[in-house]
């Protein structure tokens, strides 16, 4: 498939930026196709350790997703859209590695939804983000009435759904939505040197922490717990816990297999 809407940029780092800044990088049904062929290719490529997530031109992360395009859309068409959106999402959560939200804009809507389905988040002080969506008379579409509550608590994300308001970076902070806000011409640097420690890492070990974390949302608490066993055990059965745990008491730096 033709990449016109996104850019991405393979690596070891790689960086997938949505690139529609004429519309605020606003999600149709071909960015979010072009998405779900990119992480295709991610999955199938364990030469990608992290990837960063971000909006092309300085005003957008990504404004929601195309409302010219749902003002055309019948209910089946705006249903079938929702589904879509919310496959993209999850194939976020989905990847076995870290991925990186780097803010620099408007996170709104299907933005916000998107920035949620990343593991990390750091934004520009320029950020801002929210839930509009009840101003056009529907409701948040690609998962934010269940991320939204589980990452700010359930008091202010009703709020946010309900009002439709929107909030700052230092909001976001305070309420533990980022972790991190940085001057707009620092937010690509911090985010490669997020991604660089992370690189540093066991793939294997960072996998599993990302599975663990995740089964936090998905699971019931004691269902949780025991999905961490199974997790830790699966990383203490990697070739790479053997060598971290080897390299600690032989007081060296541990060499990495990502096995
Ligand atoms: N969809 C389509 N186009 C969008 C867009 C969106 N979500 N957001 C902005 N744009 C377009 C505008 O239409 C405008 O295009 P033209 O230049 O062709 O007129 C261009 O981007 C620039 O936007 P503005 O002129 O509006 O810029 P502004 O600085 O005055 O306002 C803004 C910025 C406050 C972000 C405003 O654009 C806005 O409110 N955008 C919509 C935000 C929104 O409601 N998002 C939720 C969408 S619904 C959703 O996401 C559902 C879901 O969960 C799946």
């Amino acid at each position: 498939m033709e990449l016109t809407d996104i850019i991405f940029q393979k690596g070891t780092i790689a960086t997938l930026t949505v690139n529609r800044p004429k519309a605020l990088n606003a999600l149709n049904r071909s960015v979010l196709e072009q998405i779900t062929t990119v992480i295709r290719d991610i999955r199938h490529d364990s030469s990608v350790r992290v990837l960063i997530v971000t909006g092309a031109g300085d005003r957008a992360f990504v404004a929601g997703a195309d409302i010219a395009a749902m003002s055309d859309m019948t209910t089946a068409e705006g249903l079938e859209f929702s589904r879509l959106g919310h496959r993209v999402m999850q194939s976020f959560e989905d990847l076995p590695i870290p991925v990186i939200a780097a803010v620099n804009g408007f996170a709104l809507g299907g933005g916000l939804e998107l920035a949620m389905a990343c593991d990390l988040i750091i934004a520009s002080e320029k950020a801002r983000f929210g839930q509009p969506e009840i101003n056009l008379a529907i409701i948040p579409g690609f998962g934010g009435t269940q991320r939204l509550p589980h990452r700010i608590g359930h008091a202010r994300a009703r709020e946010f759904v309900m009002t439709g308001e929107m909030f700052d970076a230092n909001s976001a902070l305070a309420m533990g939505l980022v972790g991190q806000v940085v001057a707009p011409e620092a937010l690509m640097p911090a985010a490669t040197a997020l991604a660089q420690k992370l690189v540093a890492k066991s793939a294997v070990a960072l996998r599993q922490a990302k599975a663990a974390l995740r089964a936090s949302f998905t699971m019931a608490e004691d269902a949780g717990l025991r999905f961490e066993q199974e997790a830790f055990g699966l990383a203490f059965a990697s070739a790479d816990r053997v060598e971290g745990t080897k390299a600690f008491v032989e007081k060296r730096a541990p060499k990495w297999g990502h096995k």
